[in-house]
C-alpha cells in the first residue's frame, strides 16, 4: 500500500485524519513527540479501523532521528504535516518555543523530503493567517495579515517556506487553512484531548457540562455582531480529516498543476458563541452555567470561510452540521469521563 507519513498523528486532527487515510486504502505511518497527545490514541485508531497504525515517538526537531526514519521509509507517497505547538495564548508567552518547534521541525521535515524525493506534502495551516478579514466570507485570495500571535505567524511563515521550497524543487504542496475544528469521531473513541484548562470553546463547554469546570466564561458580548459575541466557522473534525485525503489524492492524481495550492476548510457558515452554546444545550439537554466576561486579547470579531475553491478543485464539502458536531463532542466528553483513555 502507498505509505503516508502523518506527523503529529496522535493529535486531535492528526488521529482523525489517520482514520480517514486507512479508510481510503493508504498506509499511514505516525510520528509524534507526544508533547501534546496520548499514545493510547494509536490503539483506539486500531479499534476504529481494525488496523493499528505504525507509530514511532520522534521529535521533528531531532534531525538524526528524522533522517533515520526517512532512511527506513524512503518510499513515502506523501506527508501530512500536523506536528506543531498550537496554543495561541502559550505562543504569546513563549514565542521562541513556537518559532523553534514549528519552524525548526518543518525545516527538518522538508530537508528529509527533498533528500529522499518524497514528492507531496499536505500542510496543516489555519484561517488565523487572515487575521480579521476586511470582507466575509473570506477567500484564499484575501490578504494574509500580520498574525495576532506567534502561533499564527508560524503558520504564515510555514506556508511561505513550503511555497518557496515547492517552487524550487519537485515537491508538490497543498496548504489547508482550517477554520474552527470541533467535535469527535462518531465512534466516540477519539476526540479532542486538551491538557489542563482548555483554551478553546467547545472543550470548555463539554467540560463545564460534565462538571469538570464550574462555569463557562463568554469572552465579550459587545462585539459588532447580531448578539454581541464572536462569530466562527465551526467544522466537524471528521469533515476536516476527509479533506486531507482528498488533497493527497489530488496530488497523487497529478491533477494539481501548481506546485503549491491553498484551500480554506470551513463550512461557509458562521455561528456566534451564544449560538454554539445554545446548540450544545439543545443537543445535550444540559444547561450550561455561564456568564459574560471581558473580551479575550487577540480574538478577532468574526470570520467564516468562502469554500468555493475547495468545493470546486477538491470536490470536497463539509457535510456535518453544528448539531452533529456538538453531539459528537458531548459523546466524547462522556466517554472520557468513563475512563476510555485509561482502559
Ligand atoms: C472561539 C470563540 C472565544 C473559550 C483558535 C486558534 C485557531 C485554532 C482554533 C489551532 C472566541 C470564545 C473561547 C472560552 C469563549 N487553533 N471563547 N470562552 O480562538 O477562534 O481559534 O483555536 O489550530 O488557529 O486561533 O477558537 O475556540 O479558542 O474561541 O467565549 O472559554 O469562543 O473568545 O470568540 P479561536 P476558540
Amino acid at each position: 500500500m502507498k505509505k503516508i507519513l502523518v506527523t503529529g498523528g496522535t493529535g486531535y486532527i492528526g488521529s482523525h485524519t489517520v482514520v480517514e487515510i486507512q479508510k481510503s486504502g493508504f498506509e499511514p505511518l505516525i510520528i509524534d513527540n507526544l508533547s501534546n497527545s496520548d499514545p493510547g490514541v494509536v490503539d483506539l485508531i486500531g479499534r476504529i479501523t481494525g488496523q493499528r497504525p505504525l507509530f514511532e515517538q520522534i521529535d521533528l526537531c531531532d534531525l538524526p532521528a528524522m533522517q533515520d526514519f526517512f532512511k527506513r521509509h524512503h518510499d513515502l507517497e506523501g506527508v501530512i504535516h500536523f506536528a506543531a505547538h498550537k496554543s495561541v495564548g502559550e505562543s504569546v508567552k513563549h514565542p521562541l518555543k513556537y518559532y523553534h518547534n514549528n519552524l525548526g521541525g518543518l525545516f527538518h521535515l522538508l530537508q528529509c523530503m527533498l533528500t529522499h524525493k518524497t514528492a507531496r506534502i499536505v500542510f496543516s495551516s489555519s484561517c488565523t493567517v487572515y487575521g480579521q478579514p476586511d470582507q466575509l466570507p473570506v477567500t484564499e485570495n484575501a490578504p494574509v495579515q500580520q498574525a495576532e500571535s506567534p502561533y499564527g505567524n508560524t503558520k504564515r511563515i510555514s506556508e511561505e517556506i513550503i511555497h518557496d521550497t515547492a517552487k524550487a524543487s519537485h515537491l508538490k504542496a497543498i496548504s489547508l487553512r482550517y477554520f474552527n475544528p470541533i467535535g469527535a469521531h462518531e465512534s466516540g473513541l477519539i476526540g479532542e484531548l486538551p491538557i489542563g484548562v482548555p483554551d478553546n470553546l467547545i472543550p470548555f463547554i463539554t467540560q463545564t457540562a460534565i462538571g469538570k469546570r464550574e462555569k463557562l466564561m463568554v469572552f465579550g458580548n459587545d462585539y459588532n455582531t447580531p448578539d454581541g459575541t464572536c462569530i466562527r466557522d465551526y467544522i466537524h473534525v471528521s469533515d476536516l480529516a476527509r479533506a486531507h485525503v482528498v488533497a493527497l489524492q489530488r496530488m497523487t492524481g497529478e491533477d494539481s498543476k501548481q506546485s503549491h495550492e491553498i484551500f480554506n476548510l470551513g463550512t461557509g457558515r458562521g455561528y456566534s458563541v451564544l449560538e454554539a452554546i445554545r446548540t450544545f444545550e439543545q443537543v445535550s439537554g444540559v444547561e450550561l452555567n455561564r456568564e459574560f466576561a471581558g473580551r479575550r486579547p487577540g480574538d478577532i470579531e468574526q470570520v467564516w470561510a468562502d469554500t468555493t475553491l475547495a468545493n470546486l478543485k477538491l470536490g470536497w464539502k463539509a457535510e456535518k452540521g453544528l448539531e452533529e458536531m456538538m453531539a459528537s463532542a458531548w459523546k466524547w466528553e462522556q466517554n472520557l469521563a468513563t475512563g476510555i483513555m485509561n482502559k
